[in-house]
């Protein structure tokens, strides 16, 4: 135990979320609170009300009070949000979870740089759906998506046409400060890893992705140690199946980004392998990269790994605390290791015992103690 001198504490506003959120948000805490018995830190969380059952118990998907607690907080971690379709559409449009609470929650902190990391490592190569000779001695790839701008932010509009018709209207819309300060993240991780950066883009059609491998031009003379890959995003959607080693840094917009993440869960096995880091200029939060699962929840079923390896990045990016992240991600691997998996990533897998929620985040914390 360190001296109560050396304790820093750290104020963490927890937005359990709708559907699997507030089982995987359990999760998170038993894993915060045996960080802090090893004394070091001190997390404060504060729960918040936050997406769809935020909108049936307040009115509002994003309340007041849970902007305040985010605001206050020195860190936000939230589980997934969104109702089935179903209940969804009893909602009026503007206060469904995800344009009433998870949009405006971005465009508050300006997250622009969110990451998602694709990461399997060898022992737990057998649960990727891709052959052994492809997974070879693991993925790890790091996917970073813009995340305040392009066609989730851009004008949008509807009406009726001449004709009668009904039309939509949506912009795809970048300004070049918008893509060089994700550029620039991108070119910063490369740096840091393999020094190779796969720049997504769609520039034979998209004007958009034209005006961005333009600013790429401009920027990448600041990076010489950085050798840039173009692909187009559809065949990076193959290329991702066929070869996800060739990869270690992909940079993309917005929309590309929310696409071939999905795709990467996919490639590991499950979502439930996706964490994820969205980061801004003052404020950070951090999430899975998946939905509610409304198909599984309140089973007790779902993959915490990531829930809890939300937790680590969080560590790590607002917190410093390599170190603690390091050993919760060591953790989650020795679980698998150990011959366990939850039953999203081990009912086609011989041999493996299959936990539920809770026992899992439990083996997590047996690692950490
Ligand atoms: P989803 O990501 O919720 O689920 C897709 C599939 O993955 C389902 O079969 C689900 O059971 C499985 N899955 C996801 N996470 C899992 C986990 N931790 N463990 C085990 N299995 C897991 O996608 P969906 O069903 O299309 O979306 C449901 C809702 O979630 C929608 O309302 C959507 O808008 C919302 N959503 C929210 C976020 C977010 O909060 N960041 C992200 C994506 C989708
Ligand atoms: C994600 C989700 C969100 C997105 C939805 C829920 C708005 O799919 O975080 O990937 O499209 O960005
Ligand atoms: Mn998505």
């Amino acid at each position: 135990m360190g001296s109560n001198y050396d304790v820093k504490s750290y104020k963490i506003a927890l937005l359990p979320g709708d559907g699997i959120g507030p089982e995987l948000a359990t999760e998170a805490r038993k894993v915060l609170t045996a960080i802090q018995a090893q004394g070091k830190a001190q997390f404060d969380c504060t729960e918040a009300l936050f997406g769809g059952d935020a909108y049936l118990q307040t009115g509002k998907a994003f309340p007041d009070e849970t902007k305040k607690i985010c605001d206050d907080a020195d860190a936000i971690l939230k589980g997934p949000i969104g109702l089935n379709k179903e209940d969804s559409e009893k909602i009026p449009v503007d206060e469904r979870p995800e344009r009433g609470a998870l949009l405006p929650m971005r465009r508050r902190y300006d997250t622009f740089a969110n990451y998602r990391p694709v990461f399997l490592p060898k022992s737990m190569a057998h649960f990727s759906p891709l052959r052994p000779e492809i997974v070879g001695e693991g993925i790890d790839l790091l996917m970073i998506r813009e995340l305040v701008g392009g066609l989730y932010f851009g004008a949008k509009e509807q009406g009726k046409t001449d004709e009668g018709l009904r039309y939509v209207r949506e912009t795809l819309e970048y300004d070049e400060a918008q893509i060089a300060r994700i550029l620039h993240i991108g070119f910063g991780e490369a740096r840091k890893r393999k020094k190779v950066l796969h720049n997504v883009h769609k520039s034979n059609v998209l004007m958009s992705s034209v005006l961005w491998n333009e600013v790429l031009e401009e920027i990448s003379p600041d990076y010489p140690d950085v050798q840039v890959e173009h692909v187009i995003v559809d065949a990076a959607a193959t290329h991702l199946c066929l070869n996800p080693r060739q990869f270690d840094v992909m940079v993309m917009e917005n929309m590309f980004g929310d696409i071939l993440s999905d795709l990467g869960g996919g490639l590991l096995g499950s979502l439930g392998l996706m964490p994820s880091a969205c980061v801004g200029p003052d404020k950070a939060y951090y999430e899975p990269s998946h939905g509610s699962a409304p198909d599984i929840a309140g089973q007790g079923i779902a993959n915490p790994y990531s829930m809890i390896g939300s937790v680590a990045m969080m560590l790590e990016t607002s917190f410093g605390m390599t170190t603690e992240a390091r050993s919760i991600w060591s953790a989650l691997e020795q679980v698998f290791a150990d011959g366990y998996a939850t039953v999203d990533l081990g009912a086609n897998v011989d041999g493996v015992e299959i936990l539920n929620t809770t026992d899992f985040g439990d083996k997590v914390v047996q690692h950490l103690t």
